[in-house]
């Protein structure tokens, strides 16, 4: 298929590029580069330097490239960030994923997978989360996500012929097991890349937001998905989606771990015995966040195969020593 990844120069979109490549895919990156970068898209494949509220450029290639289905990873993405500054995260997340369907619309370009986001459940009463659970978002960050998903079924009432899949996702971590690609974020704000700087060396110390949740070490739970797992999630769903379709999935791997759990882990793969204090809870985190991935299983026999959290540790770090500076190294 001729496919358009919107985002595919950063961490999530990157490594879908790199799957979409090895299955025989065509492939046209559209990035506008505030947070990704050049070197993450193979040389080769066409990289548009644009942004989701460019309309008409996104118009433009969807028609030269015959785009057949589009994979939109393109949004702000930082929780804290998107409190201090709403109105970004409405701009890009919402206003951009509206000029991207419009462009669909006016290119004929009718299928879509979404990245959307655990965020959308905000605090849920129940644990483990699945699709149903009801959705309320505590940040902008997953208010805008919300946003966007209730514009896809709007959209997919008044046109039966339109395909969409949702994803949400868990935290996702890992890289490509090769060190092709990787995490690069400026600044860094993950659990497991900031423990890894912490191994490396870059930071002084690391901190744990809170150890007195009522989880069972205290710490908050999360959900980590490979990356790997989490790309391979999206070939299966764009290969199942039919006109008409309208898919939403869950994307962890039904398990969570402790932030005291993952610092364990850390310091196991790198062998270092970093500091490692204990701060004040950091705002919006809710205590506990793990799916549970039974409908996509069920449906597409799709569930992750990295599930063990040094692998996914073991990956990230392979990339962090082989590219100590990010992409600039
Ligand atoms: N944490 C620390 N110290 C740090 C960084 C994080 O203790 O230096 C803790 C956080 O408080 C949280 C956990 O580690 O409890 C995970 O935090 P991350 O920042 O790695 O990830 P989040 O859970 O905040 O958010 C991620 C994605 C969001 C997505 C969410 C869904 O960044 O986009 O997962 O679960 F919405």
């Amino acid at each position: 298929m001729n496919i358009l990844v919107t985002g595919g120069a950063g961490y999530i979109g990157s490594h879908a590029v790199q799957r979409l490549l090895a299955d025989g895919h065509q492939v046209v990156v559209l990035d506008n580069l505030c947070r990704g970068h050049r070197e993450a898209v193979p040389a080769g494949v066409p990289l548009i330097e644009a942004g989701l509220l460019d309309g008409e450029v996104i118009e433009a290639t969807l028609r030269e490239h015959r785009i057949e289905a589009v994979m939109n990873f393109a949004a702000l993405t930082y929780v804290g960030e998107s409190v201090d500054q709403p109105l970004s995260y409405y701009e890009n997340n919402v206003a951009g994923v509206l000029s991207l369907l419009q462009a669909m619309e006016r290119a004929g370009v009718k299928t879509i997978v979404h990245s959307s986001t655990a965020a959308t459940y905000g605090e849920p009463a129940t644990m483990p989360i699945v699709e149903d659970t009801p959705q309320s978002p505590i940040n902008p960050y997953g208010q805008s996500k919300l946003m966007v998903e209730h514009m896809l079924r709007d959209y997919a009432v008044a046109h039966d012929d339109f395909a969409f899949a949702i994803l949400r996702y868990f935290n996702v971590a890992g890289s490509d097991p090769q060190a092709r690609i990787g995490e690069d974020h400026d600044p860094e704000t993950h659990i497991i890349p900031v423990l890894l700087q912490a191994a490396q060396g870059k930071r002084e110390k690391a901190y744990i937001f809170g150890d007195d949740y009522d989880t069972p070490d205290g710490t908050c739970v999360r959900d980590y998905v490979h990356v790997v797992d989490l790309v391979d999630a999206h070939t299966v769903v764009l290969g199942a989606l039919k006109p008409g379709d309208q898919r939403v999935y869950c994307l962890g791997i039904g398990n969570g771990m402790s932030v005291k759990e993952i610092v364990d882990a850390v310091k196991q793969v790198t062998g270092v015995d970093f500091t490692v204090e204990i701060a004040d809870r950091r705002p919006g985190d809710p205590p506990s966040l793990y799916a549970d991935p039974a409908k996509i299983k069920r449906e597409l026999g799709w569930s992750a195969k990295f599930t063990d959290t040094q692998t996914m540790v073991a990956d990230a770090w392979r990339w962090f020593q082989a590219h100590p500076e990010g992409y600039g190294s």
